[in-house]
Formats: C-alpha cells, sequence, structure tokens
C-alpha cells in the first residue's frame, strides 16, 4: 500500500468501520430478493460504510449488501478511476423506470465470482429512482459505464448475478467451477 493509499484509507476509514468477507457463488444468499430498507437509521449508515469499507478494499467498483450478507435493498458504486479523487455514491431502494431499447455490450466482473469477466448484453440506457444517505428521492438517466453498473447492482438486489445474461454453457461451467472450489475449502 503506498502512500497515498494509506491516507486515502485513513480519509475513508472511521473507528466504527468493519471490513466484511465478501459472499461469494454458489453461496444461496445471493440468490435472494433483498428486503426494502424502511428507515434510513444508524443501522443503515453503518451497513453503508461498511459496504464501502469492504468495497474500496478488495477493490470494486460496485458492491450490493447481499455482498456481504445483509438482504437490504441498497448498494454503494464508485466509478472513479482515480484513488485521490474518490466518487462515493449509495442507491437505497432503487427501481429501474426506464430501460432503452438501445443495447450495449460490456465485459462485466463481480466481487462475488472474483476473477471471472464475460462480456454481458443490456439496456444501453437506463433512468433509475433511488433514495441518497438523507432519504433524498433521485432520478438519473444513466448510460455507458453508469448504466450498466446500475442494472448489475440492481440485478444482485433481485437474487440475480450477471452469469445469468450469459449462455447456460458458460454459467454452468462457472458454477461447476466455483462449486469444487468450496468444497474444497469446506474439506
Ligand atoms: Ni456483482
Amino acid at each position: 500500500m503506498g502512500t497515498r493509499l494509506t491516507a486515502l484509507y485513513a480519509r475513508l476509514t472511521s473507528p466504527t468501520m468493519a471490513l466484511h468477507e465478501i459472499v461469494k457463488i454458489p453461496d444461496k444468499r445471493l440468490r435472494l430478493v433483498s428486503e426494502p430498507v424502511k428507515r434510513i437509521d444508524a443501522g443503515i449508515r453503518k451497513l453503508v460504510d461498511d459496504l464501502f469499507e469492504t468495497m474500496y478494499a478488495a477493490p470494486g467498483i460496485g458492491l450490493a449488501a447481499i455482498q456481504i450478507g445483509v438482504p437490504k435493498r441498497l448498494f454503494t458504486m464508485d466509478l472513479s478511476k482515480k484513488e485521490e479523487n474518490h466518487e462515493p455514491q449509495v442507491f437505497i431502494n432503487p427501481e429501474i423506470t426506464w430501460t432503452s431499447e438501445e443495447k450495449a455490450t460490456y465485459e462485466e466482473g463481480c466481487l462475488s465470482i472474483p476473477e471471472y469477466y464475460e462480456e454481458v448484453e443490456r439496456p444501453s440506457q437506463v433512468k433509475v429512482k433511488y433514495l441518497d444517505l438523507e432519504g433524498k428521492e433521485h432520478e438519473i438517466k444513466a448510460e455507458g459505464l453508469l448504466a450498466t453498473c446500475l442494472q448489475h447492482e440492481i440485478d444482485h438486489i433481485n437474487g440475480v448475478l450477471f452469469i445469468d445474461h450469459i449462455s447456460k454453457l458458460k454459467r454452468d461451467r462457472v458454477i461447476k467451477k466455483f462449486t469444487k472450489a468450496a468444497k474444497k475449502v469446506e474439506a
């Protein structure tokens, strides 16, 4: 860890934050449909802190609560490329309100399926309604990487994984590989 990263980490980390283990396939929790957040209270704020800490440490650009085992409809995201210029974003109770007819293909990966990448086709633009950490409602129109990430993370809170959007042959192959690896760890 370089000096700059250390300073950044100190800034992002409060004493109450905690790093969590990321849930990986074939863990069945990843297939749960998460529950709406009813109240944005201290528990939710702590959950968001923990998600950010776990996401940045991974490192990753998006992390849904269910990926640390909490079935609540929220996720964190940071699409900034430079570590000195973080753009942390929180999406609570997000809903896709519109998708474009036009599609786009991106190579996706997921912290719950480490080191596996595959091209996924999705609507190229979406509108998403969500609450921020203050409980304020927003609706944004997204395209490019943001549109893809929003759809990927909203899938997570509905128990859907990006491998559900690829061929059955490829999906079965990757699930088999991770199931084998998980059994080895157990043994
Ligand atoms: Ni993911």
